[in-house]
Protein backbone atom coordinates (compact mmCIF):
# COMPACT_ATOMS: atom_id res chain seq x y z
CA UNK A 1 0.00 0.00 0.00
CA UNK A 2 1.12 3.50 -0.65
CA UNK A 3 2.05 5.86 2.21
CA UNK A 4 -0.67 7.56 4.27
CA UNK A 5 -3.42 6.02 1.98
CA UNK A 6 -5.59 3.55 3.30
CA UNK A 7 -9.26 3.98 2.64
CA UNK A 8 -10.50 4.79 -0.94
CA UNK A 9 -13.56 6.21 -1.74
CA UNK A 10 -15.65 5.95 -5.32
CA UNK A 11 -18.69 7.68 -6.09
CA UNK A 12 -20.39 6.44 -8.41
CA UNK A 13 -20.75 2.50 -9.06
CA UNK A 14 -21.76 1.80 -12.10
CA UNK A 15 -19.40 0.74 -15.20
CA UNK A 16 -16.18 2.30 -14.26
CA UNK A 17 -16.87 2.84 -10.40
CA UNK A 18 -17.67 -0.88 -9.33
CA UNK A 19 -14.67 -2.02 -11.35
CA UNK A 20 -12.17 0.99 -9.71
CA UNK A 21 -13.93 -0.36 -6.15
CA UNK A 22 -13.08 -3.88 -7.53
CA UNK A 23 -9.24 -3.12 -8.18
CA UNK A 24 -8.66 -0.97 -4.82
CA UNK A 25 -10.35 -3.55 -2.72
CA UNK A 26 -8.19 -6.75 -4.64
CA UNK A 27 -4.81 -4.39 -3.65
CA UNK A 28 -5.61 -3.96 -0.42
CA UNK A 29 -7.29 -0.42 0.62
CA UNK A 30 -10.53 -0.22 2.56
CA UNK A 31 -13.27 1.11 -0.15
CA UNK A 32 -16.69 2.51 0.09
CA UNK A 33 -18.48 3.59 -2.69
CA UNK A 34 -21.44 6.20 -2.87
CA UNK A 35 -24.26 5.89 -5.03
CA UNK A 36 -27.53 7.43 -5.29
CA UNK A 37 -30.33 5.07 -4.16
CA UNK A 38 -30.14 1.40 -2.41
CA UNK A 39 -31.12 0.09 -5.21
CA UNK A 40 -28.10 1.63 -7.11
CA UNK A 41 -26.00 0.14 -4.26
CA UNK A 42 -27.10 -3.05 -4.23
CA UNK A 43 -26.54 -3.58 -8.06
CA UNK A 44 -23.26 -1.79 -8.13
CA UNK A 45 -22.49 -4.38 -5.50
CA UNK A 46 -23.51 -6.94 -7.65
CA UNK A 47 -22.03 -5.85 -10.29
CA UNK A 48 -18.60 -6.38 -8.72
CA UNK A 49 -19.86 -9.74 -7.34
CA UNK A 50 -20.31 -10.74 -10.87
CA UNK A 51 -16.96 -9.27 -12.44
CA UNK A 52 -14.67 -11.36 -9.13
CA UNK A 53 -16.65 -14.41 -9.80
CA UNK A 54 -15.44 -14.09 -13.12
CA UNK A 55 -12.07 -14.04 -11.95
CA UNK A 56 -12.81 -16.84 -9.73
CA UNK A 57 -13.79 -19.20 -12.69
CA UNK A 58 -10.93 -18.13 -14.57
CA UNK A 59 -8.35 -18.55 -12.46
CA UNK A 60 -7.58 -15.38 -11.73
CA UNK A 61 -8.76 -14.78 -8.62
CA UNK A 62 -8.38 -17.08 -5.29
CA UNK A 63 -11.64 -18.02 -4.13
CA UNK A 64 -10.07 -16.36 -0.61
CA UNK A 65 -8.70 -13.47 -1.60
CA UNK A 66 -12.32 -12.32 -3.46
CA UNK A 67 -13.96 -13.00 -0.22
CA UNK A 68 -11.01 -10.85 1.38
CA UNK A 69 -11.75 -8.22 -0.79
CA UNK A 70 -15.22 -8.23 -0.89
CA UNK A 71 -15.01 -7.82 2.98
CA UNK A 72 -12.97 -4.36 2.68
CA UNK A 73 -16.16 -3.19 0.20
CA UNK A 74 -18.73 -1.52 1.30
CA UNK A 75 -21.61 0.11 -0.42
CA UNK A 76 -23.67 3.58 1.17
CA UNK A 77 -25.86 6.44 0.09
CA UNK A 78 -24.28 8.56 2.45
CA UNK A 79 -21.71 11.77 1.51
CA UNK A 80 -20.51 11.51 5.58
CA UNK A 81 -19.72 8.18 5.21
CA UNK A 82 -16.45 9.03 2.74
CA UNK A 83 -15.56 11.19 5.67
CA UNK A 84 -12.43 9.73 6.58
CA UNK A 85 -10.92 8.56 3.24
CA UNK A 86 -7.43 9.44 1.94
CA UNK A 87 -8.17 9.39 -1.88
CA UNK A 88 -12.00 9.90 -3.26
CA UNK A 89 -12.48 8.92 -7.06
CA UNK A 90 -15.50 10.05 -8.90
CA UNK A 91 -17.36 7.71 -11.62
CA UNK A 92 -20.36 9.84 -12.35
CA UNK A 93 -21.18 10.36 -15.68
CA UNK A 94 -19.52 12.24 -18.12
CA UNK A 95 -21.61 16.12 -17.25
CA UNK A 96 -19.29 18.78 -16.29
CA UNK A 97 -22.00 20.18 -13.71
CA UNK A 98 -22.70 17.08 -12.13
CA UNK A 99 -18.87 16.53 -11.11
CA UNK A 100 -18.84 19.97 -10.28
CA UNK A 101 -21.61 19.74 -7.95
CA UNK A 102 -19.53 16.63 -6.30
CA UNK A 103 -16.53 17.99 -5.84
CA UNK A 104 -17.56 21.48 -4.29
CA UNK A 105 -19.66 18.93 -1.07
CA UNK A 106 -16.47 16.66 -1.46
CA UNK A 107 -14.12 19.18 -0.80
CA UNK A 108 -16.46 20.76 2.05
CA UNK A 109 -16.33 17.09 3.52
CA UNK A 110 -13.05 15.01 3.67
CA UNK A 111 -9.89 16.05 5.83
CA UNK A 112 -6.99 18.51 4.34
CA UNK A 113 -4.88 15.87 3.10
CA UNK A 114 -7.21 14.09 1.14
CA UNK A 115 -6.41 13.85 -2.35
CA UNK A 116 -9.13 14.02 -4.98
CA UNK A 117 -9.55 12.83 -8.17
CA UNK A 118 -11.75 12.47 -11.80
CA UNK A 119 -12.12 9.74 -13.78
CA UNK A 120 -12.94 11.76 -16.38
CA UNK A 121 -12.48 10.53 -19.77
CA UNK A 122 -13.11 13.93 -21.50
CA UNK A 123 -13.41 16.91 -19.01
CA UNK A 124 -11.16 19.78 -18.23
CA UNK A 125 -9.70 18.18 -14.65
CA UNK A 126 -9.18 22.02 -14.07
CA UNK A 127 -12.67 22.98 -14.24
CA UNK A 128 -13.34 20.55 -11.37
CA UNK A 129 -10.48 21.30 -9.36
CA UNK A 130 -11.12 25.35 -9.41
CA UNK A 131 -14.58 24.06 -7.23
CA UNK A 132 -12.90 23.46 -4.56
CA UNK A 133 -10.40 25.23 -1.87
CA UNK A 134 -7.44 22.33 -2.32
CA UNK A 135 -7.09 22.58 -6.36
CA UNK A 136 -3.62 21.57 -5.86
CA UNK A 137 -4.65 18.45 -4.64
CA UNK A 138 -7.26 17.64 -7.44
CA UNK A 139 -6.38 15.48 -10.23
CA UNK A 140 -7.25 13.25 -13.07
CA UNK A 141 -7.29 9.01 -12.65
CA UNK A 142 -8.40 7.93 -15.39
CA UNK A 143 -9.36 4.41 -15.70
CA UNK A 144 -9.43 2.13 -18.86
CA UNK A 145 -12.53 0.05 -18.92
CA UNK A 146 -13.01 -3.17 -17.50
CA UNK A 147 -10.82 -1.39 -14.98
CA UNK A 148 -9.57 -4.51 -13.13
CA UNK A 149 -7.97 -5.89 -16.67
CA UNK A 150 -6.27 -2.98 -17.99
CA UNK A 151 -2.92 -1.63 -17.18
CA UNK A 152 -3.04 1.77 -17.40
CA UNK A 153 -4.05 4.58 -15.88
CA UNK A 154 -3.47 7.71 -17.26
CA UNK A 155 -2.11 10.49 -14.50
CA UNK A 156 -3.58 13.92 -15.33
CA UNK A 157 -2.24 16.96 -13.64
CA UNK A 158 -2.97 20.21 -14.19
CA UNK A 159 -1.72 23.73 -14.39
CA UNK A 160 -2.13 24.02 -10.11
CA UNK A 161 -0.99 20.15 -9.34
CA UNK A 162 0.85 19.73 -6.08
CA UNK A 163 3.70 17.67 -7.40
CA UNK A 164 3.70 15.68 -3.79
CA UNK A 165 -0.06 15.28 -4.43
CA UNK A 166 0.80 14.16 -8.13
CA UNK A 167 3.80 11.71 -6.51
CA UNK A 168 1.45 9.98 -4.15
CA UNK A 169 -1.45 9.44 -6.89
CA UNK A 170 1.22 7.85 -9.26
CA UNK A 171 2.38 5.61 -6.24
CA UNK A 172 -0.96 4.98 -5.51
CA UNK A 173 -1.81 3.83 -9.18
CA UNK A 174 1.95 1.44 -8.83
CA UNK A 175 -0.06 0.02 -5.61
CA UNK A 176 -2.75 -0.88 -7.53
CA UNK A 177 -1.05 -2.60 -9.87
CA UNK A 178 -1.23 -0.40 -12.34
CA UNK A 179 1.03 1.68 -15.00
CA UNK A 180 0.48 5.46 -14.81
CA UNK A 181 1.66 7.81 -17.45
CA UNK A 182 1.53 11.42 -16.97
CA UNK A 183 -1.00 13.26 -19.13
CA UNK A 184 -1.44 17.25 -19.30
CA UNK A 185 -5.56 18.27 -19.07
CA UNK A 186 -6.60 18.15 -22.42
CA UNK A 187 -9.73 16.50 -23.62
CA UNK A 188 -9.18 12.92 -24.38
CA UNK A 189 -5.73 12.80 -22.86
CA UNK A 190 -3.39 10.04 -24.77
CA UNK A 191 -5.42 7.03 -25.11
CA UNK A 192 -9.06 8.45 -26.02
CA UNK A 193 -8.17 11.27 -28.09
CA UNK A 194 -6.64 8.07 -30.39
CA UNK A 195 -9.51 5.61 -29.80
CA UNK A 196 -12.64 7.67 -30.29
CA UNK A 197 -12.44 9.07 -33.38
CA UNK A 198 -11.14 5.36 -34.37
CA UNK A 199 -14.56 4.07 -32.62
CA UNK A 200 -16.87 7.07 -33.95
CA UNK A 201 -15.22 6.22 -37.74
CA UNK A 202 -16.58 2.53 -37.55
CA UNK A 203 -20.01 3.36 -36.36
CA UNK A 204 -19.73 5.78 -39.39
CA UNK A 205 -18.64 2.57 -41.63
CA UNK A 206 -21.83 0.95 -40.37
CA UNK A 207 -24.12 3.33 -40.69
CA UNK A 208 -23.21 4.03 -44.44
CA UNK A 209 -23.42 0.38 -45.38
CA UNK A 210 -20.18 0.04 -46.13
CA UNK A 211 -19.94 -3.53 -43.96
CA UNK A 212 -21.86 -5.03 -41.37
CA UNK A 213 -21.10 -4.75 -37.72
CA UNK A 214 -19.77 -8.53 -37.47
CA UNK A 215 -17.43 -7.96 -40.47
CA UNK A 216 -16.03 -4.59 -39.31
CA UNK A 217 -15.69 -5.65 -35.61
CA UNK A 218 -14.18 -9.18 -37.13
CA UNK A 219 -12.04 -7.65 -39.79
CA UNK A 220 -9.99 -5.39 -36.57
CA UNK A 221 -9.66 -8.99 -34.23
CA UNK A 222 -8.45 -10.59 -36.71
CA UNK A 223 -6.48 -7.97 -39.16
CA UNK A 224 -5.09 -5.84 -36.23
CA UNK A 225 -5.49 -8.47 -33.11
CA UNK A 226 -7.25 -6.30 -31.16
CA UNK A 227 -8.79 -7.88 -28.37
CA UNK A 228 -12.11 -6.85 -29.26
CA UNK A 229 -13.52 -4.95 -32.32
CA UNK A 230 -15.05 -0.96 -32.32
CA UNK A 231 -18.83 -1.49 -32.03
CA UNK A 232 -18.21 -4.30 -29.53
CA UNK A 233 -15.83 -2.08 -27.49
CA UNK A 234 -18.38 0.89 -28.28
CA UNK A 235 -21.08 -1.55 -26.58
CA UNK A 236 -18.44 -2.66 -22.98
CA UNK A 237 -17.78 1.27 -22.99
CA UNK A 238 -21.60 2.68 -23.12
CA UNK A 239 -22.97 5.02 -26.00
CA UNK A 240 -24.37 7.37 -23.20
CA UNK A 241 -20.44 7.91 -21.90
CA UNK A 242 -19.18 7.49 -25.59
CA UNK A 243 -21.30 10.43 -27.00
CA UNK A 244 -20.51 12.67 -23.80
CA UNK A 245 -16.57 11.91 -24.82
CA UNK A 246 -16.78 12.34 -28.26
CA UNK A 247 -18.91 15.47 -27.41
CA UNK A 248 -16.59 17.07 -25.20
CA UNK A 249 -13.54 16.90 -27.51
CA UNK A 250 -15.39 17.98 -29.90
CA UNK A 251 -16.36 20.95 -27.89
CA UNK A 252 -12.83 21.16 -27.60
CA UNK A 253 -11.12 20.73 -30.99
CA UNK A 254 -14.08 21.25 -33.46
CA UNK A 255 -12.85 18.92 -35.72
CA UNK A 256 -15.46 16.34 -37.51
CA UNK A 257 -13.90 13.64 -36.79
CA UNK A 258 -15.38 13.92 -33.22
CA UNK A 259 -18.49 15.11 -33.90
CA UNK A 260 -20.53 11.80 -32.94
CA UNK A 261 -21.98 9.20 -35.73
CA UNK A 262 -25.49 10.57 -35.96
CA UNK A 263 -26.38 6.24 -35.27
CA UNK A 264 -24.98 6.46 -31.53
CA UNK A 265 -27.53 8.99 -30.73
CA UNK A 266 -30.07 7.08 -32.29
CA UNK A 267 -29.08 3.81 -30.12
CA UNK A 268 -29.20 5.93 -26.82
CA UNK A 269 -32.05 7.94 -27.39
CA UNK A 270 -33.87 4.51 -27.81
CA UNK A 271 -31.98 3.86 -24.53
CA UNK A 272 -29.66 0.95 -26.17
CA UNK A 273 -26.49 2.08 -24.23
CA UNK A 274 -24.86 -1.19 -24.76
CA UNK A 275 -24.31 -4.12 -22.76
CA UNK A 276 -25.83 -2.23 -19.58
CA UNK A 277 -29.28 -2.29 -20.92
CA UNK A 278 -28.43 -5.68 -23.04
CA UNK A 279 -28.94 -4.33 -26.25
CA UNK A 280 -26.46 -1.44 -28.16
CA UNK A 281 -24.92 -2.18 -31.47
CA UNK A 282 -25.33 -6.34 -30.41
CA UNK A 283 -28.07 -7.86 -28.22
CA UNK A 284 -26.61 -9.75 -24.76
CA UNK A 285 -28.03 -12.45 -22.95
CA UNK A 286 -29.09 -9.94 -19.87
CA UNK A 287 -28.01 -6.34 -18.59
CA UNK A 288 -24.58 -6.67 -18.12
CA UNK A 289 -23.80 -9.66 -19.57
CA UNK A 290 -20.98 -9.95 -22.07
CA UNK A 291 -22.39 -12.92 -23.87
CA UNK A 292 -23.86 -11.83 -27.17
CA UNK A 293 -27.49 -13.34 -27.62
CA UNK A 294 -27.56 -15.44 -30.69
CA UNK A 295 -27.97 -13.71 -34.42
CA UNK A 296 -28.56 -15.96 -36.54
CA UNK A 297 -25.36 -14.05 -38.51
CA UNK A 298 -22.40 -16.75 -39.58
CA UNK A 299 -21.01 -15.23 -42.21
CA UNK A 300 -21.88 -15.36 -45.83
CA UNK A 301 -23.98 -18.12 -46.79
CA UNK A 302 -22.55 -20.03 -49.66
CA UNK A 303 -24.07 -22.03 -52.08
CA UNK A 304 -23.36 -25.75 -52.04
CA UNK A 305 -20.18 -26.07 -53.97
CA UNK A 306 -19.10 -23.07 -54.25
CA UNK A 307 -15.22 -22.72 -54.96
CA UNK A 308 -14.76 -26.58 -55.23
CA UNK A 309 -14.04 -26.14 -59.11
CA UNK A 310 -10.96 -24.25 -58.06
CA UNK A 311 -7.97 -26.60 -57.95
CA UNK A 312 -5.09 -24.79 -59.14
CA UNK A 313 -3.68 -21.02 -58.05
CA UNK A 314 -1.79 -18.70 -59.60
CA UNK A 315 0.35 -16.14 -57.95
CA UNK A 316 1.95 -13.48 -59.08
CA UNK A 317 4.75 -11.78 -57.91
CA UNK A 318 7.65 -12.33 -55.57
CA UNK A 319 7.15 -9.98 -52.64
CA UNK A 320 6.66 -10.93 -48.94
CA UNK A 321 2.68 -11.04 -49.30
CA UNK A 322 3.07 -13.00 -52.96
CA UNK A 323 5.20 -15.69 -50.70
CA UNK A 324 3.01 -15.54 -48.12
CA UNK A 325 -0.47 -16.42 -50.01
CA UNK A 326 1.55 -19.15 -51.97
CA UNK A 327 2.83 -20.69 -48.86
CA UNK A 328 -0.61 -20.39 -47.54
CA UNK A 329 -2.47 -21.70 -50.75
CA UNK A 330 -0.28 -24.73 -50.71
CA UNK A 331 -0.74 -25.52 -47.29
CA UNK A 332 -4.44 -25.41 -48.31
CA UNK A 333 -3.80 -28.23 -50.61
CA UNK A 334 -4.36 -25.94 -53.76
CA UNK A 335 -1.48 -26.38 -56.41
CA UNK A 336 0.36 -23.39 -56.55
CA UNK A 337 2.26 -21.88 -59.45
CA UNK A 338 4.18 -18.65 -58.57
CA UNK A 339 5.31 -16.59 -61.43
CA UNK A 340 8.15 -14.38 -60.54
CA UNK A 341 10.09 -11.67 -62.67
CA UNK A 342 13.24 -13.61 -62.91
CA UNK A 343 14.81 -17.02 -62.19
CA UNK A 344 16.81 -15.63 -59.38
CA UNK A 345 13.46 -14.39 -58.03
CA UNK A 346 11.34 -17.48 -58.63
CA UNK A 347 14.43 -19.00 -56.80
CA UNK A 348 14.78 -16.98 -53.97
CA UNK A 349 10.91 -17.45 -52.80
CA UNK A 350 10.78 -21.36 -53.10
CA UNK A 351 13.67 -21.14 -50.70
CA UNK A 352 11.78 -18.58 -48.54
CA UNK A 353 8.90 -20.81 -48.78
CA UNK A 354 10.50 -24.15 -47.86
CA UNK A 355 12.29 -21.72 -45.26
CA UNK A 356 9.10 -20.45 -43.71
CA UNK A 357 7.63 -24.30 -43.39
CA UNK A 358 10.57 -25.45 -42.26
CA UNK A 359 10.06 -23.04 -39.35
CA UNK A 360 6.54 -24.19 -38.60
CA UNK A 361 7.98 -27.32 -38.72
CA UNK A 362 10.40 -26.51 -35.87
CA UNK A 363 7.70 -25.22 -34.05
CA UNK A 364 5.51 -28.19 -34.08
CA UNK A 365 3.08 -26.92 -36.18
CA UNK A 366 3.02 -29.49 -39.28
CA UNK A 367 5.16 -32.39 -39.87
CA UNK A 368 7.96 -32.98 -42.14
CA UNK A 369 5.20 -35.03 -44.45
CA UNK A 370 3.16 -32.24 -44.61
CA UNK A 371 6.18 -29.72 -45.44
CA UNK A 372 7.15 -32.10 -48.26
CA UNK A 373 3.37 -32.81 -49.18
CA UNK A 374 3.25 -29.07 -49.50
CA UNK A 375 6.34 -28.08 -51.40
CA UNK A 376 4.99 -31.04 -53.83
CA UNK A 377 2.26 -28.76 -54.66
CA UNK A 378 4.45 -25.59 -55.43
CA UNK A 379 6.39 -24.69 -58.85
CA UNK A 380 7.51 -21.34 -59.47
CA UNK A 381 8.44 -20.12 -63.15
CA UNK A 382 9.38 -17.11 -65.29
CA UNK A 383 6.39 -17.34 -67.75
CA UNK A 384 2.82 -15.71 -67.40
CA UNK A 385 1.78 -18.60 -70.02
CA UNK A 386 2.58 -20.85 -67.04
CA UNK A 387 -0.57 -19.71 -65.21
CA UNK A 388 -3.11 -20.90 -68.22
CA UNK A 389 -4.23 -23.65 -66.39
CA UNK A 390 -4.88 -21.88 -62.96
CA UNK A 391 -8.51 -21.83 -61.76
CA UNK A 392 -7.50 -18.50 -59.73
CA UNK A 393 -4.97 -16.03 -59.88
CA UNK A 394 -3.92 -13.76 -57.47
CA UNK A 395 -1.69 -10.56 -58.28
CA UNK A 396 0.73 -9.27 -55.51
CA UNK A 397 3.55 -7.28 -57.03
CA UNK A 398 4.48 -3.80 -56.13
CA UNK A 399 1.80 -1.24 -55.40
CA UNK A 400 1.55 0.76 -58.33
CA UNK A 401 -1.44 1.42 -60.40
CA UNK A 402 -0.10 1.43 -64.06
CA UNK A 403 2.27 -1.72 -63.22
CA UNK A 404 -0.82 -3.93 -62.23
CA UNK A 405 -3.02 -2.60 -64.68
CA UNK A 406 -0.47 -3.75 -67.49
CA UNK A 407 -0.28 -7.57 -65.59
CA UNK A 408 -4.14 -7.66 -65.18
CA UNK A 409 -4.28 -7.34 -68.67
CA UNK A 410 -1.33 -9.94 -69.17
CA UNK A 411 -3.57 -12.12 -67.01
CA UNK A 412 -6.23 -11.69 -68.88
CA UNK A 413 -5.11 -12.71 -71.66
CA UNK A 414 -3.68 -15.49 -70.65
CA UNK A 415 -6.04 -17.23 -68.04
CA UNK A 416 -8.46 -19.84 -69.08
CA UNK A 417 -12.32 -18.08 -69.02
CA UNK A 418 -13.27 -19.21 -66.43
CA UNK A 419 -10.92 -17.85 -64.09
CA UNK A 420 -10.99 -15.44 -61.56
CA UNK A 421 -8.23 -13.16 -61.09
CA UNK A 422 -7.90 -11.28 -57.59
CA UNK A 423 -5.54 -8.58 -56.34
CA UNK A 424 -4.10 -7.98 -53.14
CA UNK A 425 -3.92 -4.08 -53.70
CA UNK A 426 -4.03 -2.49 -50.01
CA UNK A 427 -4.93 0.94 -51.38
CA UNK A 428 -5.50 1.28 -55.09
CA UNK A 429 -9.14 1.12 -56.78
CA UNK A 430 -9.98 -2.80 -58.33
CA UNK A 431 -12.31 -1.10 -60.36
CA UNK A 432 -9.30 -0.11 -62.45
CA UNK A 433 -7.83 -2.65 -62.68
CA UNK A 434 -11.13 -4.80 -63.55
CA UNK A 435 -11.78 -2.41 -66.54
CA UNK A 436 -8.47 -3.70 -67.68
CA UNK A 437 -9.69 -7.43 -68.39
CA UNK A 438 -12.73 -8.36 -70.57
CA UNK A 439 -14.09 -9.99 -67.13
CA UNK A 440 -14.59 -7.58 -64.81
CA UNK A 441 -17.17 -9.75 -63.34
CA UNK A 442 -14.38 -12.11 -62.61
CA UNK A 443 -12.53 -9.33 -60.78
CA UNK A 444 -11.67 -9.40 -56.80
CA UNK A 445 -9.64 -7.77 -54.17
CA UNK A 446 -8.22 -10.23 -52.02
CA UNK A 447 -6.16 -8.44 -49.50
CA UNK A 448 -4.23 -10.58 -47.12
CA UNK A 449 -2.35 -9.23 -44.46
CA UNK A 450 1.21 -9.77 -43.25
CA UNK A 451 2.52 -12.02 -42.47
CA UNK A 452 -0.21 -14.00 -44.40
CA UNK A 453 0.98 -17.35 -43.22
CA UNK A 454 -0.23 -15.89 -39.58
CA UNK A 455 -2.67 -13.07 -40.24
CA UNK A 456 -6.31 -14.45 -40.10
CA UNK A 457 -8.16 -12.22 -42.00
CA UNK A 458 -8.75 -11.55 -46.00
CA UNK A 459 -10.76 -8.42 -47.12
CA UNK A 460 -12.96 -9.24 -49.82
CA UNK A 461 -13.47 -6.38 -52.23
CA UNK A 462 -16.54 -6.08 -54.41
CA UNK A 463 -16.08 -3.65 -56.94
CA UNK A 464 -19.39 -2.34 -58.90
CA UNK A 465 -19.06 -5.01 -61.62
CA UNK A 466 -17.97 -8.44 -59.63
CA UNK A 467 -20.46 -10.71 -59.75
CA UNK A 468 -21.77 -12.45 -56.61
CA UNK A 469 -20.31 -15.94 -57.78
CA UNK A 470 -16.66 -14.32 -57.85
CA UNK A 471 -17.17 -13.52 -54.05
CA UNK A 472 -19.00 -16.92 -53.02
CA UNK A 473 -15.69 -18.87 -54.79
CA UNK A 474 -13.12 -16.49 -53.32
CA UNK A 475 -14.62 -16.68 -50.06
CA UNK A 476 -14.50 -20.87 -50.21
CA UNK A 477 -11.10 -20.72 -51.52
CA UNK A 478 -10.59 -17.82 -48.22
CA UNK A 479 -12.02 -20.56 -45.79
CA UNK A 480 -10.27 -23.59 -47.60
CA UNK A 481 -7.05 -21.83 -46.94
CA UNK A 482 -8.64 -21.21 -42.46
CA UNK A 483 -8.96 -17.22 -43.04
CA UNK A 484 -11.46 -15.28 -42.20
CA UNK A 485 -13.12 -13.28 -45.12
CA UNK A 486 -15.02 -10.06 -44.66
CA UNK A 487 -16.95 -8.74 -47.76
CA UNK A 488 -16.51 -4.82 -48.34
CA UNK A 489 -16.99 -2.38 -51.14
CA UNK A 490 -13.77 -1.05 -53.38
CA UNK A 491 -12.75 2.11 -51.37
CA UNK A 492 -9.86 3.65 -50.34
CA UNK A 493 -8.38 1.38 -47.40
CA UNK A 494 -11.53 -1.18 -47.38
CA UNK A 495 -12.17 -1.61 -43.74
CA UNK A 496 -8.84 -1.93 -42.02
CA UNK A 497 -6.94 0.64 -43.11
CA UNK A 498 -9.56 3.26 -43.23
CA UNK A 499 -9.94 2.63 -39.74
CA UNK A 500 -6.02 1.75 -38.62
CA UNK A 501 -4.52 4.56 -40.13
CA UNK A 502 -6.10 7.50 -39.39
CA UNK A 503 -5.40 6.50 -36.23
CA UNK A 504 -1.59 6.17 -37.22
CA UNK A 505 -1.52 9.21 -38.74
CA UNK A 506 -3.09 10.80 -35.05
CA UNK A 507 -0.69 9.41 -32.96
CA UNK A 508 2.04 10.62 -35.50
CA UNK A 509 0.41 14.64 -34.87
CA UNK A 510 0.43 14.18 -30.58
CA UNK A 511 3.86 13.37 -30.97
CA UNK A 512 4.73 16.04 -33.31
CA UNK A 513 2.37 18.66 -30.58
CA UNK A 514 4.62 17.71 -27.58
CA UNK A 515 1.58 16.53 -26.18
CA UNK A 516 3.32 12.75 -25.29
CA UNK A 517 6.36 11.04 -25.95
CA UNK A 518 6.22 8.00 -28.44
CA UNK A 519 6.72 5.88 -25.30
CA UNK A 520 4.15 6.92 -23.54
CA UNK A 521 1.66 6.90 -26.64
CA UNK A 522 2.70 3.02 -27.52
CA UNK A 523 2.41 2.28 -23.68
CA UNK A 524 -0.89 3.62 -23.23
CA UNK A 525 -2.54 2.36 -26.45
CA UNK A 526 -0.75 -1.17 -25.25
CA UNK A 527 -2.03 -1.21 -21.74
CA UNK A 528 -4.99 1.08 -22.19
CA UNK A 529 -6.83 -0.37 -25.00
CA UNK A 530 -5.49 -4.18 -25.17
CA UNK A 531 -3.97 -3.23 -28.82
CA UNK A 532 -0.64 -6.16 -29.42
CA UNK A 533 1.68 -3.07 -30.08
CA UNK A 534 1.50 0.51 -29.93
CA UNK A 535 0.88 2.67 -32.99
CA UNK A 536 4.55 4.03 -33.71
CA UNK A 537 5.93 0.26 -33.36
CA UNK A 538 3.54 -0.98 -35.73
CA UNK A 539 4.17 2.46 -38.40
CA UNK A 540 7.87 0.78 -37.90
CA UNK A 541 6.98 -2.56 -38.83
CA UNK A 542 4.50 -1.51 -41.43
CA UNK A 543 6.86 1.01 -43.00
CA UNK A 544 6.71 4.92 -43.12
CA UNK A 545 6.57 5.22 -46.96
CA UNK A 546 4.06 2.45 -47.40
CA UNK A 547 1.96 4.12 -43.93
CA UNK A 548 2.17 7.72 -45.88
CA UNK A 549 1.10 6.24 -49.28
CA UNK A 550 -2.09 4.86 -47.70
CA UNK A 551 -2.85 8.08 -45.45
CA UNK A 552 -2.51 9.82 -48.50
CA UNK A 553 -4.67 7.70 -50.47
CA UNK A 554 -7.51 7.84 -48.11
CA UNK A 555 -7.14 11.69 -48.04
CA UNK A 556 -7.63 11.83 -51.48
CA UNK A 557 -10.71 9.54 -51.76
CA UNK A 558 -12.66 11.08 -48.48
CA UNK A 559 -10.71 15.08 -48.53
CA UNK A 560 -11.57 14.80 -44.39
CA UNK A 561 -8.72 17.68 -43.11
CA UNK A 562 -8.29 15.79 -40.17
CA UNK A 563 -6.68 12.73 -42.55
CA UNK A 564 -4.25 14.57 -43.77
CA UNK A 565 -1.17 13.38 -43.42
CA UNK A 566 0.85 14.45 -40.31
CA UNK A 567 3.63 16.67 -41.59
CA UNK A 568 5.92 14.42 -39.03
CA UNK A 569 5.33 11.35 -40.81
CA UNK A 570 6.23 13.19 -44.61
CA UNK A 571 9.38 14.52 -43.13
CA UNK A 572 10.21 11.56 -41.80
CA UNK A 573 10.17 9.72 -45.37
CA UNK A 574 12.11 12.64 -47.10
CA UNK A 575 14.94 11.35 -44.56
CA UNK A 576 14.76 7.78 -45.45
CA UNK A 577 13.55 7.45 -41.79
CA UNK A 578 11.24 4.44 -43.06
CA UNK A 579 10.94 2.36 -39.85
CA UNK A 580 12.61 -1.09 -39.01
CA UNK A 581 13.56 -1.77 -42.66
CA UNK A 582 16.51 1.02 -42.82
CA UNK A 583 17.02 0.57 -38.86
CA UNK A 584 15.31 4.10 -37.86
CA UNK A 585 11.90 5.19 -37.83
CA UNK A 586 9.78 6.50 -35.13
CA UNK A 587 12.68 4.10 -33.06
CA UNK A 588 15.94 3.51 -33.28
CA UNK A 589 16.79 -0.33 -34.26
N1 LIG B 1 -17.26 3.56 -19.70
C1 LIG B 1 -15.98 3.63 -19.93
O1 LIG B 1 -15.44 2.81 -20.68
C2 LIG B 1 -15.15 4.67 -19.24
C3 LIG B 1 -13.75 4.50 -19.21
C4 LIG B 1 -12.99 5.43 -18.48
C5 LIG B 1 -13.59 6.51 -17.88
N2 LIG B 1 -14.96 6.66 -17.96
C6 LIG B 1 -15.55 7.80 -17.24
O2 LIG B 1 -16.02 7.29 -16.01
C7 LIG B 1 -17.13 8.06 -15.58
C8 LIG B 1 -18.31 7.14 -15.30
O3 LIG B 1 -18.68 6.47 -16.49
P1 LIG B 1 -19.45 5.06 -16.49
O4 LIG B 1 -19.30 4.52 -17.84
O5 LIG B 1 -18.99 4.27 -15.34
O6 LIG B 1 -20.96 5.54 -16.27
P2 LIG B 1 -22.21 4.69 -15.73
O7 LIG B 1 -23.41 5.34 -16.27
O8 LIG B 1 -22.01 3.24 -15.98
O9 LIG B 1 -22.14 4.90 -14.12
C9 LIG B 1 -22.37 6.14 -13.49
C10 LIG B 1 -22.93 5.84 -12.10
O10 LIG B 1 -22.90 7.03 -11.33
C11 LIG B 1 -24.03 7.05 -10.50
N3 LIG B 1 -24.22 8.41 -10.01
C12 LIG B 1 -24.70 9.50 -10.65
N4 LIG B 1 -24.65 10.57 -9.83
C13 LIG B 1 -24.12 10.16 -8.66
C14 LIG B 1 -23.81 10.81 -7.43
N5 LIG B 1 -24.03 12.08 -7.23
N6 LIG B 1 -23.29 10.07 -6.43
C15 LIG B 1 -23.05 8.76 -6.60
N7 LIG B 1 -23.31 8.10 -7.75
C16 LIG B 1 -23.84 8.80 -8.77
C17 LIG B 1 -25.12 6.50 -11.38
O11 LIG B 1 -26.16 5.99 -10.59
C18 LIG B 1 -24.38 5.39 -12.14
O12 LIG B 1 -24.46 4.16 -11.46
C19 LIG B 1 -17.40 9.08 -16.67
O13 LIG B 1 -16.72 10.26 -16.32
C20 LIG B 1 -16.74 8.44 -17.89
O14 LIG B 1 -16.34 9.35 -18.85
C21 LIG B 1 -15.73 5.75 -18.62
Amino acid sequence: MSDQIATIGVVGCGTMGSGITEVCARAGYRVVFREITDDAVEAGMARIKQSMERGVDKGKLAADDRDAALGRISGTTSYEDLKTCDVVIEAVPEKLEMKQDLFRSLDALLPPHAILATNTSSLPVIEMAVQTGRPSRVIGLHFFNPAPVMGLVELVKTVVTDPDALEAASAFARALGKTPVVCQDRAGFIANLLLFPYLNNAVKMLESGFATREDIDAAMVFGCGHPMGPLALLDLIGLDSAFEILDAMYRQFRETVYAPAPLIRQLMTADFLGRKTARGFYSYEEAGSPRVRETGHHGRELPAGAGSHVRRVGVLGSGTMANGIAEVAAKAGYQVVLRARSTQRASESQAKIAKSLGKAVERGKMTQEQLDATLALLETTTEMDALSSCDLLVEGIAEELDLKIDHFRELDRVAPSHAIIASTTSSLPVIALAAATTRPEQVVGMHFFNPAQVMKLVEVVRTVRTAEETVDTVFAVGKKMGKHCVVCPDRAGFIVNALLFPYLNDAVKMLEAGYATAEDIDNAMKLGCGHPMGPFALLDIVGLDVSLQIINSLYGEFREPGYAPAPLLEHLVHAGYLGRKTGRGFFNY
